[in-house]
């Protein structure tokens, strides 16, 4: 006769299997297209995604960076800049993340980009993940002072991108017509370890106890993936460190 689930000599394993088999088949695969995805975050966030089974859509502007994608996601040329391309590239698509960064010098693309993601998603209703910058985040203990103006978090050597990225905030809170959540890294983040660990946050930059403001770029797009799966926040910004 053979052994029921429970009393089977490694039934604590099968149990696990179980509980894993029921969470897969409650989280269906998803398409997800991410913009920037050869950069530090967008590489990582692809390749998050499809270690969770989801069907992603690596979006880079020169076709010959292509073979720095992920050899198992669909490869397309794009610009996230191009309401075209954001309309075409997030056709039938469950989520787009955006992780681009302009070039040294053109720091205000960054704004210039974001609406451009705004009007293609609002052709075809995909929700949108932004990968954006802590600037915005009030610092704990300073009364409000956000980090943009806190050189003990932002160097000066930063300032440029750091204040770019508070206007992209910007665009996205003045955004009414898309389902989008702007996802604020903590004061540094480096490539590192996979931990899976992190803590949620939502307007004021998470401290760990030395004080200390940071997550490896890999446990960022675990989080991201996770606010993907199962959102939590809408038309509003959250952030992430250890
Ligand atoms: N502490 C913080 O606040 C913090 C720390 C790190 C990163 N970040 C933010 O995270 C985001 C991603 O940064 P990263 O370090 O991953 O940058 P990265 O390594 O420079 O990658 C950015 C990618 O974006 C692509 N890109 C730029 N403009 C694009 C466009 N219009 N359409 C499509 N792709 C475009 C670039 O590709 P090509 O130019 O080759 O086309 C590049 O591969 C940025 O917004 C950055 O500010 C914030």
């Amino acid at each position: 006769m053979a052994l029921q689930r429970d009393e089977h000599p490694d039934a604590k394993q099968l149990n696990q299997c179980f509980i894993n088999q029921l969470v897969l088949w409650e989280l269906r695969a998803m398409r997800i297209t991410v913009f920037g995805a050869a950069g530090n975050v967008g590489s990582r966030v692809v390749a998050e995604a499809l270690s969770r089974g989801h069907e992603v859509t690596a979006v880079v502007r020169d076709p010959g960076r292509f073979h720095e994608l992920h050899a198992e996601a669909n490869a397309r040329a794009g610009d996230a800049g191009n309401v075209e391309d954001v309309a075409e590239l997030s056709a039938g698509q469950d989520v787009v993340i955006s992780a681009t960064r302009p070039a040294s010098g053109s720091e205000s693309e960054l704004v210039t980009t974001t609406k451009a993601l705004m009007d293609g998603l609002d052709r075809t209703g995909v929700r949108l993940l932004v990968v954006g910058g802590a600037a915005s985040l009030t610092v704990p203990g300073t009364g409000g002072t956000i980090l943009l103006d806190d050189p003990k978090f932002l160097p000066a050597s930063s300032r440029i991108i750091a204040k770019a990225s508070f206007d992209q905030f910007e665009v996205c809170r003045a955004e009414v017509r898309v389902d989008w959540a702007y996802l604020c890294p903590p004061a540094h983040m480096a490539p590192g370890e996979r931990t899976g660990n992190y803590r949620l946050g939502t307007n004021e930059l998470l401290l760990d106890a030395e004080g200390n403001s940071t997550i490896s770029t890999e446990d960022l797009a675990v989080a991201l993936l996770d606010e993907a799966e199962r959102p939590k926040h809408h038309r509003t910004r959250f952030t992430v460190a250890y």
